[in-house]
């Protein structure tokens, strides 16, 4: 746990993108030192499963702070859906069982400082093998479909991205295996300017994980411009955005796919966590965690009407997201070339996968199946002792989409915008503001719009 201390050789900067999930964290860094030929590299530190999949489990045992994969079998202790805790304040900030005083808060926080020490090892690697020495800026995700302002978790997820960024980067320690003590001297960090957070703030260190997943559509070869749905079905929430990739002019040229039109999303539990619960309970398990990726091979037909309140409330956070994108894009008949692509863990599971081949309204035909994404040129496994050799990326790649989308600075992302303006969701409510009207046609079929007896085209 030696503090860092500072080296010789020009900076070499990094960026990391750090998609905390609910069971397992995606890592993606980027290089920015290769100006227009920019890299980045999927991580996979000891202990990462197939996908590129790091666990997200802590735990305190016997005195001692576990991260990550030490933290993995110690069942009883370990957190296994620490992020999940996050949705309500009042626990977030009491004691972890099995701890004297941290709190969950403090444990995710040296959770992140945790992976974000691991990245920083490997770009210190890189760079040292270039003559230089690595300079590292983090973007966290986080779960929400809402603006800044509107945010509760946005406060708690910057607190946590700041403090464990002094922690694993400035001072370069690595929490694993500290004692409770050394965790709360670590977590100690005087922070003059939280009083002064501003919007500013946030986009330097958080991205919508809803948003982040567009990106990867957007420079995939394999997708071509058009209108697009992603649906990513995560252990805790279902993360759903609406968008078209469009043709645009950049420097007076022309681009096939030179922007992104973001029109609306919707972030929501249940996720996959509500369907192992629900198995657990017909097979008697007593940790629903347990049966984590089973979930399709355990699905036989019997079960699959067991789970179906679950997938339904899934499909309900798509359709509430339709609801916010029709919004701003109320002519029906564009919605014809909509396409969808499924990621994260719930798009293995064909019964959850399934029910998103539907329309998210009603009677409107069913919208066409997205290409399969291919990964964007830039994507690569880590290359071995520093050797800038260019491994294009292997095996599953459902899970780092998020991730990727994150690896890339707030000024080199996309602009896209999440609305204020438009009524949200709550958490117990997932049933689209226009779902009530949704049987209401007009006199051509179509769908109306709000406030009307026409739909757009017919008005
Ligand atoms: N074949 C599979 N591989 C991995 N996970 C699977 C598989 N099948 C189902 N799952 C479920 O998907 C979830 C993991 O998906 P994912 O990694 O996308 O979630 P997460 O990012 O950890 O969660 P969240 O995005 O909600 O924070 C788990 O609940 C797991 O049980
Ligand atoms: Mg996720």
């Amino acid at each position: 746990m030696a503090e860092r201390r500072p080296e010789g050789g020009a900076p070499r900067h990094y960026h990391l993108g750090l998609d905390w999930g609910t069971s397992t964290t995606k890592l993606v860094l980027r290089d920015y030192s290769l100006g227009s030929n920019s890299a980045a590299y999927v991580l996979r530190p000891t202990g990462t499963q197939e996908g590129g999949r790091y666990p997200s489990a802590a735990s305190v045992h016997n005195g001692l702070v576990l991260l990550g994969d030490a933290a993995v079998g110690r069942r009883g202790t370990t957190e296994y859906s620490l992020k999940a805790k996050a949705e309500t304040p009042q626990l977030f900030g009491t004691r972890v069982p099995g701890a004297i005083r941290l709190t969950y808060e403090a444990l995710a926080t040296l959770y992140l400082a945790h992976i974000m020490k691991l990245a920083l090892d490997v770009s210190d690697v890189l760079a040292r093998g270039a003559g230089q020495r690595p300079r590292m800026g983090v973007t966290l995700g986080i779960p929400t479909e809402r603006g800044w302002k509107k945010t509760p978790l946005a406060p708690v997820f910057l607190r946590m991205a700041r403090t464990a960024y002094d922690i694993g980067v400035r001072r370069g320690i690595d929490p694993q295996g500290c004692s409770e003590q050394e965790a709360e001297e670590m977590l100690r960090v005087e922070r003059p300017h939280d009083s002064r957070t501003d919007t500013a703030d946030y986009e330097q260190w958080l991205r919508p994980e809803l948003g982040a997943a567009m990106l990867w559509a957007f420079r995939s070869p394999a997708i071509a411009p058009g209108l697009y749905s992603c649906v990513d079905i995560g252990a805790w929430t279902v993360n759903t955005s609406y968008f078209r990739i469009r043709h645009d002019h950049l420097d007076g040229e022309y681009r096939d796919k030179g922007g992104l039109s973001f029109f609306g999303g919707a972030c929501s539990p249940p996720g996959m966590n509500e369907v192992c619960t629900r198995l657990a309970n017909v097979l008697r398990v007593v940790d629903p965690t347990e049966l984590r990726g089973r979930e399709d091979a355990l699905l036989d037909t019997s079960r699959e009407r067991l789970i179906e309140p679950a997938v339904k409330k899934m499909f309900d956070v798509w359709r509430v997201g339709f609801g916010h994108a029709y919004q701003k894009e109320q002519i029906q008949e564009r919605w014809r070339e909509l396409r969808v692509f499924a990621i994260g863990g719930g798009s293995k599971v064909r019964a959850v996968r399934e029910r998103f081949r539907q329309f998210p309204v009603e009677h409107w035909p069913a919208p066409k199946e997205a290409p399969v994404l291919g990964p964007p040129k830039d994507l690569y496994e880590v290359p071995s002792g520093g050797v800038p050799s260019r491994t294009q990326l292997r095996g599953d790649h459902a899970f780092l989409h998020v991730a990727y989308g994150l690896s890339v600075r707030h000024g080199d992302f996309p602009p896209f915008h999440l609305s204020d303006a438009v009524s949200t969701l709550t958490r117990r409510d997932t049933v689209a503001p226009d779902s009530r009207r949704r049987n209401v046609r007009c006199r051509c079929g179509s769908l109306t719009i709000p406030g009307s007896d026409r739909c757009r085209d017919c008005e």
